[in-house]
Formats: C-alpha cells, structure tokens, sequence
C-alpha cells in the first residue's frame, strides 16, 4: 500500500521535499515509463492543494500527446508552440501562468482552470515530455512550485 498523504502545516519546501522522495520510491526500479507517469500524476494530485488537473504530454513525431494524468478528460494533442503546453515544450522553459485568459493561445482543457504551472521534462538536452498542473485558484502556482515541479520533472525524465 502507498500511502503519501502530505502532512498538515508543512513549508512548501517541505512538500515539495517528501513529493520527490515519494516520487523516487514509487518509480524506483520500474522501467515501463506510462507505469511512472502515471503514479507520478496521482502522487502530485493527491499531494498538492487546489489542482484541477495533473499529469503528463508526451513529445511524439514532433507533438504533445495526452499522458496519464488525474482530473477531467482533456485535449489529446497539441503541437509545439501552441498552448502553454507547447510554448514550454518548445521553450525548454518553465512556464507559470497566473492567468490563463491572459495567456495568448492557452487551450482550455477544463473551462475551471484559472492558473497553471507548466514544466518541461527534459532529457539529453531534449524535451520528452511535460508536467502540467492547473489550478480553479489564479495565482495558485509561484516560484517554489516551479522549483518543486522542475525537480520533479528532472526525477521524471530518468525515469518515463
Ligand atoms: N491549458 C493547456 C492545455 C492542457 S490542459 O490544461 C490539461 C495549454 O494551454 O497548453
């Protein structure tokens, strides 16, 4: 049984530090990469406060391809450059939105979303996927989320 319920009254640096030693473990040792993705998604869903969605885009034949994730069903594909998604998947940079009607070209996915942390999970240099979390809250996400969530995506791409 994994049980990895945040604990109340923690720092964010706290969080974000058992998020990615509850990553490590879970991953650990499994190498079929939608497996991780996967208990990677629920992990950050189930840890962090005020998500409406959670998990993963894929980088194949040149764009985005839905991953597994946590919370509604969402766009199945979407190519570099468009979106947050692919603006960060073709920046290799991280991209904290606090509003996404003030995003050029974001892609409503769920009509809640308000804010959004988007990062891209790179590998070799190269971009292989992202982690995108979205929030009904504006402003839910700052730069200790991002530093979180890099984290994250630097333990990911060792490990989808
Ligand atoms: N809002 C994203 C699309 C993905 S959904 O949020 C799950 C974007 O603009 O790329």
């Amino acid at each position: 049984m994994y049980d990895f319920q945040p604990v109340s009254g923690q720092s964010k640096a706290e969080l974000y530090r058992d998020l990615l030693m509850a990553a490590d473990a879970l991953t650990a040792g499994e190498r079929d990469g939608v497996a991780n993705m996967a208990n990677l998604a629920a992990l950050t869903w189930q840890s962090l406060p005020e998500l409406n969605w959670a998990g993963f885009y894929r980088l194949l034949d040149g764009e985005l391809v839905l991953g597994p994730f946590c919370g509604k069903p969402a766009c199945i594909r979407i190519p570099l450059g468009k979106g947050v998604c692919g603006t960060a998947a073709q920046s290799l940079q991280t991209q904290l939105v606090d509003d996404v009607f003030a995003f050029p070209g974001h892609i409503a996915c769920d009509a809640a979303s308000r804010s959004e942390l988007v990062v891209p999970v790179i590998r070799d240099g190269a971009v292989i996927a992202v982690i995108d979390l979205d929030s009904p809250r504006p402003a839910r996400f700052d730069s200790d989320d991002a530093a979180g969530i890099e984290a994250l995506a630097a333990l990911a791409a060792t490990r989808i």
